[in-house]
């Protein structure tokens, strides 16, 4: 099992009250799951993310990830445990406009160690794997919606993590572009086993998903669960 929680819930404090975002989730993901959460805006969706994420705390409940209670972690281990082992792909790409695309992919080890020409190495294949070697040099502005979204997709993978999160990684995509990530996405799943948890819209994108999540005001309303098949993968 790769994350586990128990009773998850997280209530915001606001000035006009308190909003209860995220109430008693039980979930668990294994390794190389890839799991699909829709629901309404304001479900809570992002809260879920932040919170597997470690990027906010419970309000109640445990988050177990790999044997790291999250909940009782210091704010130092958990900013270990996600530059060890979380890459996010978040909906606005979020690259730094003025980097390269190579130096936006290093970007992730190079707050932490400096570069060196093996991790650059490594940089340049995971574009190659996303189809993006031939524009290592350009700038984000330089590169269409969905290429930029590939270069976040290689960037969430250059800590070679075991989770990647990503909140509607084709929310700013045409129908066709939407398609490439979330294949590209598909076969970083089967390919390295890396477990996605995918937050969309679409009801396209949430068929990628082998485990779909359905949240209504903070709750798991529907779960359904489907077997990896041959054809699901070709
Ligand atoms: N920092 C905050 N302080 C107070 N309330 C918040 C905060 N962040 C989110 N909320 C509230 O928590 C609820 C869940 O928000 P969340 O962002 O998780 O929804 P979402 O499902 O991701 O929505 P969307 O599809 O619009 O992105 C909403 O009612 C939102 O207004
Ligand atoms: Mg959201």
């Amino acid at each position: 099992m790769l994350i586990e929680t128990k009773g998850l819930s997280k209530y915001y404090q606001h000035k006009d009250g308190l909003v209860e975002a995220i109430k008693y989730i039980d979930l668990s993901f294994d390794q190389g799951d890839f799991i699909t959460i829709t629901g309404p805006s304001g479900s809570g969706k992002t809260t879920l993310l932040l919170l597997l994420a470690g990027l906010i705390r419970p309000t109640s409940g445990s988050i177990n990830f790999q044997g790291h209670e999250l909940n009782s972690s210091s704010d130092n281990k958990l900013a270990g445990i996600r530059s060890q082992h979380i890459g996010f792909v978040m909906q606005n790409f979020s690259l730094i406009p003025y980097l390269s695309v190579l130096y936006n992919v290093l970007l992730p080890l190079s707050l932490h160690k400096h570069a060196d020409s093996s991790r650059n190495d490594y940089a340049v294949r995971l574009l190659d794997k996303v189809g993006l070697k031939d524009r290592m040099n350009h700038l984000p502005k330089e590169l269409s919606a969905g290429q930029q979204q590939r270069v976040a997709i290689a960037r969430a993978l250059v800590n070679k993590p075991k989770l990647i999160l990503a909140d509607e990684p084709t929310g700013n995509l045409d129908p066709a572009l939407s398609i490439e990530i979330l294949e590209v996405l598909k076969q970083i799943n089967v390919e390295n086993k890396i477990t996605i948890v995918m937050v969309t819209h679409s009801p396209v994108a949430s068929g990628y998903g082998n485990l779909k999540i359905n949240l209504v005001q903070g709750r798991i309303v529907n779960k359904v669960c489907s077997v990896v098949t041959d054809e699901f993968l070709s």
